[in-house]
């Protein structure tokens, strides 16, 4: 257990096994170089959440002599366990956008404010052409249509290319998902229950005082 583990018996249902998420890992990872054999794509991945899905799926092509550069973003838009509605761009490191092929990495699409702010943010950067891999896609009410039309661009919405997995719309921790920062290194995706979220707060509450 390490600094910010939550103690086993508060997390909830494991949606995605550690093995279910090395198995879709290689699978997108195939897609993916069959697209991308001579696009000399840019991979970024959008900080925190997504670098342990960037680092698995960054190592299963590199294996494979894919060639590619990496590039890392920091975006905020979750406060706790709900998105804020408000999103910010924060620094971003990595080679020059302009012209490139851009492949966004993310660990999870939500209400999806985030990668439509990030999509914008590349076109102003003058990127060539973008295309977005996640490992997980929660099923919310609103976005029905967006499934049914097999997650293709519509509505200001972009086509989601590469996807690990649906979950349903619970709050989750584990492979790079947190509560505030707890629960990240969980390697299997669980749900995190009111208990779980009632615990983290309890111990931040002895950190502010
Ligand atoms: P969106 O902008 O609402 O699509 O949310 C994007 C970001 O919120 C994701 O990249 C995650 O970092 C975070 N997020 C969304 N749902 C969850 C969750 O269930 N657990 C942990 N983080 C989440
Ligand atoms: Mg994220």
């Amino acid at each position: 257990m390490n600094a910010h583990s939550i103690p086993g018996e508060l997390l909830g249902e494991v949606l995605i096994s550690k093995q279910k998420i090395i198995e879709r890992e290689h699978t997108m990872a195939d897609l993916i170089i069959k697209d991308n054999l001579d696009t000399n794509p840019i991979f970024l991945c959008v900080k925190q959440g997504a670098k342990y899905f960037f680092d698995d799926l960054c190592k299963i092509l590199e294996n494979k002599e894919l060639i590619f550069d990496k590039a890392w973003i920091s975006i905020s838009s979750y406060e706790r366990n709900a998105s804020s509605g408000k999103v910010n761009v924060g620094e971003y490191s990595g080679p020059n956008l302009e012209g490139r092929k851009v492949i966004i990495v993310e660990d999870i699409i939500d209400t999806a404010l985030t990668l439509k702010k990030l999509i914008r943010y590349l076109e102003s950067e003058g990127v060539s052409e973008q295309d977005v891999c996640a490992l997980l896609f929660k099923k919310r009410p609103e976005n029905l249509f967006w499934r049914i039309l097999g997650l293709r661009s519509c509505f200001g919405l972009p086509r989601i290319r590469y996807l690990g997995a649906f979950i349903p719309n619970y709050f989750v921790v584990g492979k790079g998902l947190d509560y505030a920062d707890y629960g990240r290194t969980e390697e299997a995706v669980h749900i995190l229950p009111p208990e779980g979220q009632a615990w983290v707060d309890e111990q931040l509450k002895d950190v502010t005082i």
